[in-house]
């Protein structure tokens, strides 16, 4: 697009945004004219909206117009259109097929496909509303990590202070990691309180766990801070400094570029798996292209959501010294005992298939840009008894665990 035009759309935009964000309404204090200003920073012209039945609204934006170009460093940023390199090799024109699992999972997609599709070359985004920003305790704050939020398998001499982040997960360490994948079924857990969260990932972590910790995660949450409803969505985080300055969920900051018009990060994804039913899973794989140094996202056998540039990173720049997959909720004990914020189906992982959450076909990417399965797998949770986690390993699911539960029990009080 000519600058001149962009300019001349951006001037007309930020005139009618108002109508958009309902910022009209606001009355002009202090805190609304930050909300204001955020809001249409965050908030790119939308091509096309779409309406989605939960509630949100997803804006087409033209792909050269997405909030990845406000980074400084990526003002001359040609967008690579796709990888040069993928481990299950895509892109050499050998598709390989990969194996579901031996699992009947009808193909999961997000609620917003209901009402409508973003056009080729534009984006979908989920518009950032002015409640949610009057939600955050700080709007700049918005879509950042309040607290450090990775799961720490060993004493560590830097021990960075968890505030009461619980997990249930399995992790890799003493290797060089280039990529790491997983399946990851999909459930809807209680939340006790608006500021816990329930959250299903991996993390691809660079570093030691000390204040330039780098990590890459991918998985679904269950937010009311972030996205004000009790939803299962898809999301991303990232950071280069251990949650400190840099990075934020999905879009909410400028760093991941996408390229994909079908998934919108942050979306709500349908449908989700029952008790004694269905079950739904998601597979996320994120990779590193060897010859430009980008982390690549793929959702799903087919969708190649984007990258973030490796000039993010400090030492993911190069590789990850550990992965970890697997469940982190958020026990505020607010009434002075565990929370019942649950994790994955909210069951223990002794209940086995269609009751206990999983995460199979675990995988990395090693030195070669291979997916493999990853060697000397370790588990890990605070306290089994609130949460538990149980690795197996079989022909259809690869390396693969049952994670989760109910949060307090008469044995976690
Ligand atoms: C972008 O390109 C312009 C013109 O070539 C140059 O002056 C500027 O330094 C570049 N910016 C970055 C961040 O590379
Ligand atoms: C989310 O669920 C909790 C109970 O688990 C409920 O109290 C709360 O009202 C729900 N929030 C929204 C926004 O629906």
């Amino acid at each position: 697009m000519d600058m001149k035009v962009k300019v001349l759309l951006y001037l007309i935009f930020l005139f009618i945004s108002p109508l958009y964000g309902n910022t009209a309404r606001l009355s002009i204090n202090r805190r609304g004219l930050e909300v204001k200003k955020h809001m249409n920073r965050l908030n790119k012209f939308p091509i096309k909206s779409i309406k989605s039945p939960d509630g949100d609204i997803i804006d087409c934006v033209h792909i050269s117009n997405q909030p990845a170009f406000d980074h400084p460093l990526l003002k001359n940023h040609t967008i690579q259109m796709r990888p040069n390199y993928h481990p299950e090799g895509i892109f050499t024109g050998s598709k390989k097929v990969v194996k579901d699992g031996g699992v009947k999972t009808k193909p999961i997609t997000q609620m917003w496909h209901k009402n409508g599709r973003c056009p080729e070359g534009t984006i979908p985004i989920r518009r950032t509303k002015e409640e949610d920003l009057m939600r955050a305790n700080s709007v700049e704050k918005y879509g950042i990590k309040k607290h450090k939020s990775m799961p720490i398998p060993k004493p560590q001499p830097n021990l960075i202070n968890q505030n009461g982040h619980q997990h249930a997960i399995a992790f890799v360490e003493g290797e060089k990691y280039y990529g790491a994948k997983a399946t990851i079924n999909v459930w809807d857990p209680k939340i006790q309180q608006p500021n816990e969260f329930s959250l299903s990932q991996f993390w691809i972590l660079g570093g030691s766990f000390s204040e330039d910790l780098n990590s890459i995660e991918a998985g679904w949450q269950v937010s009311p801070d972030l996205y004000g409803d009790n939803n299962t969505r898809l999301f991303t985080y990232w950071t280069s400094d251990a949650y400190q300055a840099t990075g934020c969920y999905n879009l909410l900051c400028s760093g991941f570029v996408q390229i994909n018009n079908d998934i919108a990060m942050g979306a709500s994804i349908y449908p989700i798996s029952g008790y004694h039913n269905s079950q739904f899973d998601i597979s996320i794989l994120v990779w590193k292209d060897p010859q430009e140094g980008n982390w690549w996202m793929q959702y799903g056998s087919d969708h190649v959501l984007g990258y973030w540039p490796g000039f993010l990173f400090s030492y993911l720049s190069d590789s990850g010294s550990m992965i970890e997959w697997g469940g982190e909720v958020v026990n505020s004990e607010s009434d002075g005992q565990h929370t019942t914020t649950q994790m994955g189906s909210g069951h223990f992982p002794e209940e086995g298939f269609g009751k206990a959450s999983y995460i199979r076909n675990i995988q990395i990417v090693d030195e070669t840009n291979n997916l493999r399965a990853p060697k000397d797998i370790g588990t890990f949770t605070e306290d089994s008894s609130c949460y538990d986690v149980q690795l197996g390993k079989n022909g259809d699911w690869g390396n693969f665990f049952y994670y989760g539960g109910p949060g307090r029990n008469p044995n976690c009080p």
